[in-house]
């Protein structure tokens, strides 16, 4: 892990950073709000490290962060609520969750599988850095699961140390709290975090009221996937063997009993790499899916690693709906 001070050189950091993503690594940077933990959001691979260094055991959807209002229009769709919102803060603590675009070259792993894609334009160091790169970067907060955000260098060293590739150090962050999250939903504004982003201040500009959730933080996102995510195919998980007719998803190259005459086989990763597994997992679900095949059957991943995450979406996956709502 390399520990770099912007204010001494901010081109080397510039160019040190972009050469990180570049190959796919995993970088720390400061941002008004918090520090993340970034990764290029085009790359899948790149994306699954950061689940992994995190050590969530589920794939929560993470923020694109965007350098322009035109980037961030490759990605997604804007009405005319959301515009007047990038409008007045961005760039500042303020993230919108937006329709996804069908031909986003954002990968699926960073909004989970979802049909929506966070999006936030970050200002000064980060925001130099993503218009320099050209491609958005996925970052949640830069903390280990269950920790507190970090808002100095220090905490990120003391909490992922050598599980990055660069810690890029900023100074203390100036908000000091995650962004307000939002998603504009027609006349309706939804409240899906309160943040570094006043909602007064939102309510001024836009004329609506915050329709707030009942709980707080971010809902949608683990219960999202009952309603946006299940595959509307019959899921199995931890198959053996598989019928005629079936969508077959394999692990390590290993086939299934009887998996001959499937409509359409896939392996998730045929070096047996629980990372790239997670990098293919939500687009071979949704090809799967499309395939028109009577049972999507899916051989056992490994739980070890991203292992354990991948087994927890494919459970939900697999469930029916109400049980699935018992268990959040
Ligand atoms: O200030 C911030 O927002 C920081 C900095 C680094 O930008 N980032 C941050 O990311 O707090 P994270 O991953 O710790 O929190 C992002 C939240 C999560 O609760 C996630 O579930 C939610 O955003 N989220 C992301 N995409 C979503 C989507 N498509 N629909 C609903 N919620 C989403
Ligand atoms: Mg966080």
């Amino acid at each position: 892990m390399t520990l770099l001070t912007i204010g001494s050189d901010q081109r080397l950091a510039l160019e040190t950073a972009c050469a990180v993503l570049a190959r796919g690594g995993l970088l720390a940077l400061p941002t008004e709000t918090v520090y993340g933990l970034a990764a290029d959001a085009t790359n899948g691979e790149a994306v699954a490290r950061i689940f992994e260094v995190k050590g969530r055991p589920q794939f929560n959807p993470l923020i694109c962060h965007v350098g322009s209002l035109d980037m961030a229009r490759n990605f997604v769709r804007f009405d005319e609520t959301a515009l007047r919102l990038a409008d007045a803060f961005w760039p500042g603590p303020l993230t919108l969750v937006l329709p996804v675009l069908q031909d986003s070259a954002a990968h699926p792993l960073t909004r989970a599988g979802l049909n929506t894609l966070a999006v936030r334009m970050p200002g000064g160091f980060a925001r130099q850095l993503i218009e320099r790169f050209g491609q958005p970067l996925a970052a949640p907060s830069a903390n280990r699961s269950g920790a507190v955000s970090p808002t100095r260098a220090e905490h990120v060293v003391a909490g992922l140390g050598d599980r990055v590739d660069l810690i890029l150090d900023g100074g203390p962050a100036a908000v000091g709290v995650e962004s307000t999250i939002l998603k504009p939903l027609g006349d309706q504004i939804q409240l899906l975090r309160p943040g570094g982003l006043e909602t007064e201040a939102i309510e001024a500009v836009t004329g609506h009221i915050l329709v707030r959730h009942v709980a707080g933080a971010a809902i949608e996102a683990p219960g999202m996937l009952k309603s946006h995510y299940a595959p509307s195919t019959p899921v199995r998980f931890n198959a053996t063997r598989a019928d005629p007719g079936d969508a077959v998803i394999t692990f390590g190259g290993k086939p299934l009993d009887g998996d001959r005459d499937a409509v359409i086989r896939l392996d998730l990763s045929p070096r047996s790499d629980v990372r790239e597994a997670a990098a293919n997992l939500f687009e071979f679900l949704n090809i799967a899916d499309a395939s028109g095949a009577q049972h999507i059957v899916i051989a056992p991943v490994p739980s070890r690693g991203l292992g354990e995450a991948i087994n927890d979406r494919l459970a939900r996956a697999a469930a029916p709906a109400k049980e699935i709502e018992s268990r959040e």
